[in-house]
């Protein structure tokens, strides 16, 4: 059983784009830094970094992301064609990819909460943090980071996460394949973005919203500027998050979820 991931690990699983390059670091900054420097030097897109552990794991909003050994820690390098404005419905795709990818390996159960984190239960088993690069009017490269709670004991998380996170292994009771769970993450993710690629975008945020945890209820919402609090109703076309407030509808960008109860 792949408890890490090995270098022949993505052999064999055809994929024309997504993973057809895999590089495997024992202990990164972040996996994200080092994606960033090779899409800089121009490699193929497709390219997955992978590391064992991350000592300086970037979070959303600016804070980190624990990256204890165990875990699942990939960035991937994409170059779509298209306008900058598309870019913000990639790591949405990304985190419908690893919410389904989880479901397959482990026939258990996942739902997403906006933007893009993975629940089980309720709790957060994966994070994602897109970056991207814009040149001229298209898009230069999008960086996919990729976060996992696998196979590490929840007691290798800060106590203040306990309640709200969770690790795979302790969601399904037994140590996770990882080798499988990249392998079909990858053929998840090709298909998404295939479909991206071909202006399917539509389609791919309603499957979004068809496993969404977010959608429908009553939420709070933390913007850098602000806090909201309102009906989650849908997302626009570029994955942005629609909220009712007393009748009148408000578009959220960028922004900290939290779903209430009692709505
Ligand atoms: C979040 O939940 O706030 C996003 C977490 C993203 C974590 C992944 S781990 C691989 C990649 N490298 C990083 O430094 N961050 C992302």
């Amino acid at each position: 059983m792949g408890d890490v991931i090995s270098e022949g690990c993505l052999r064999g699983v055809g994929t024309g784009i997504i993973g057809r390059h895999l590089e495997i670091i024992d202990n990164v900054t972040s996996t994200n830094d080092i994606a960033r420097e090779r899409a800089k030097a121009g490699c193929r897109e497709g390219l997955i970094i992978v590391a064992r552990s991350q000592s300086d794991g970037k979070g959303r909003m600016g804070r980190n992301f624990h990256s204890p050994e165990g875990g699942l820690y990939l960035s991937i390098v994409l170059r779509p064609d298209a306008p900058p404005y598309l870019a913000s419905t990639l790591p949405l795709l990304a985190g419908l990819a690893v919410s389904k990818s989880i479901s397959t390996t482990l026939m258990l159960k996942t739902s997403l909460k906006w933007p893009n984190d993975v629940l089980i239960d309720g709790r957060k088993v994966s994070g994602i943090l897109a970056e991207s690069s814009i040149k001229g009017d298209r898009l230069e490269y999008v960086i996919i980071g990729i976060g996992i709670n696998v196979n590490f004991p929840m007691t290798d998380l800060p106590q203040e996460l306990w309640e709200c996170a969770w690790t795979l292994r302790d969601a399904s009771g037994s140590m996770v394949d990882m080798e499988e769970l990249l392998r079909n993450l990858v053929c998840f993710l090709e298909n998404l973005y295939n479909r991206f690629m071909e202006g399917d975008v539509g389609p791919i945020l309603e499957e979004w919203s068809d496993r969404s945890e977010t959608l429908g209820r009553l939420v709070r919402v933390r913007t850098p500027s602000s806090e909201l609090e309102g009906t989650a109703l849908g997302l626009d076309q570029t994955g942005a998050l629609l909220i009712s407030i007393d009748g009148l509808l408000h578009r959220i960008d960028s922004g900290d979820v939290e779903h209430l109860f009692g709505q």
